[in-house]
């Protein structure tokens, strides 16, 4: 197969981007991504000199930039990734959310129309569900659970995903929707809860807190959704939604907590800051449809995930002390990495 991955210099689309040459070697990947500040080439600096894999610097929303690089690789597939993802973000500026959320989605997808109905995989959130109670445990998120968006980033991910179906039930194109829970694992860019908390507990600082901490989010080691991402592109039924996630519900607190506990960190590190505007409460997916037909579930205890995660920022350091420093955006890391050679096209 040979498929453009959207985002793929990102958190999860690197981590997708790796399974994938690992597990299905016949395969090539062409990587497209506009590098924002969640992009960080040197993440993808031991592929880069792959044959194959190429690596091309291109907005989704840039129907010049797109067109043509379908039209020369004549893609099987298309994995999207590429979005603005961090919803504090989308509740200062939400125009860019807007933007490359859902009209990128459209540039993409008329792409695959024009070129072939290339096979379309939106990868989204379960955050287009809204969110649950924190006093009813029974209730889950299913596939069938009315949409009912939260911020401007949950927003603009339940247009992509609806649009993504009204293409295929319009034009035919064959398109496949994820909706994840959180994800933690290596190559989380250090906004995020897990690797920020990690990043400033190492460093002594305060580790805010919103609110009261009770908040609930189900976390999933990231290998396990790119698994579950890989399932769905090969086996997935056309025309359907997938919910991806492994009943792994903890409250924020416990998880900062934790991550103390792990490095060694007193808990007085922890402040508690002014909660997020319009701050969901529980998000908790149920996966009996992804699990009934594609045999999918999750293999990473948190347990274990997290211990290899925390292992994981403290023996790459200068991973994400370049993305706290900005030395990240020059596309010369000093880690060590090489990222500037030929493969990288603009
Ligand atoms: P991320 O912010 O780490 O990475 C996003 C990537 O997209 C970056 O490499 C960035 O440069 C690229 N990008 C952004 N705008 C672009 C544009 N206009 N054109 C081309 N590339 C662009 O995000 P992530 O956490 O890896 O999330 C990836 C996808 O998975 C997103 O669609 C997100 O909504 C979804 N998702 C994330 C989670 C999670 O817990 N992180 C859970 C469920 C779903
Ligand atoms: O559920 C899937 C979603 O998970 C993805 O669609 C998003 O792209 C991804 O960013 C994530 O969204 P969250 O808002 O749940 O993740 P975040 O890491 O920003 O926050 C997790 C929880 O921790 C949330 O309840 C807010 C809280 N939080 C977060 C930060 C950054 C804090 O208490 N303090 C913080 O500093």
């Amino acid at each position: 197969m040979k498929i453009i991955v959207t985002g793929g210099a990102g958190f999860i689309g690197s981590n997708f981007i790796f399974h994938i040459l690992k597990e299905h070697p016949a395969d090539r990947i062409i990587c497209l991504d506009k590098l924002t500040y969640a992009g960080n080439l040197s993440t993808l600096s031991d592929v880069m000199e792959k044959p194959d894999f190429r690596f091309v610097q291109a907005d989704i929303c840039d129907r010049e930039a797109v067109f043509p690089l379908f039209e020369e690789e004549k893609p099987d597939a298309v994995v999207n990734f590429a979005a603005e993802s961090h919803v504090d973000r989308s509740i200062e500026d939400p125009a860019v959310f807007l933007k490359t959320n859902v009209l990128g989605t459209q540039v993409l997808m008329d792409a695959c129309r024009t070129f072939g109905m290339v096979r379309f995989h939106q990868v989204g959130t379960d955050e287009v569900y809204g969110d649950l109670p924190l006093d009813r445990p029974d209730l889950f998120f299913t596939e069938e659970t009315p949409l009912r968006t939260s911020s401007p980033y949950s927003a603009s991910k339940a247009g992509a995903d609806l649009l993504a179906l009204a293409y295929h039930r319009t034009y035919g194109l064959p398109v496949t929707v994820s909706r994840c829970s959180n994800n933690y694992g290596p190559y989380q860019f250090p906004e995020k809860l897990i690797p920020l908390m990690i990043a400033n507990a190492l460093a002594d600082k305060p580790l805010p807190v919103y609110g009261t901490g009770e908040n609930v989010r189900d976390w999933l080691y990231v290998e396990d959704h790119c698994k579950a991402i890989d399932l769905i592109l090969r086996n997935g039924r056309v025309g359907e939604v997938y919910n991806v996630g492994g009943h792994n519900e903890m409250r924020n607190i416990d998880i900062v907590k934790l991550i103390c506990r792990e490095l060694g960190k007193p808990e007085s590190l922890i402040t508690f800051v002014p909660d997020r505007k319009g701050h969901d409460l529980r998000y908790a997916i149920d996966p009996a449809k992804i699990r009934d037909t594609l045999g999918w579930y999750p293999e990473t205890k948190f347990e274990d995930g997290i211990g290899e995660t925390i292992n994981w920022y403290l023996e790459h350091r200068c991973w994400w002390e370049e993305i706290i420093s900005g030395a990240y955006r020059n596309g010369i890391s000093a880690c060590g990495f090489s990222v500037d050679g030929d493969n990288r096209e603009t």
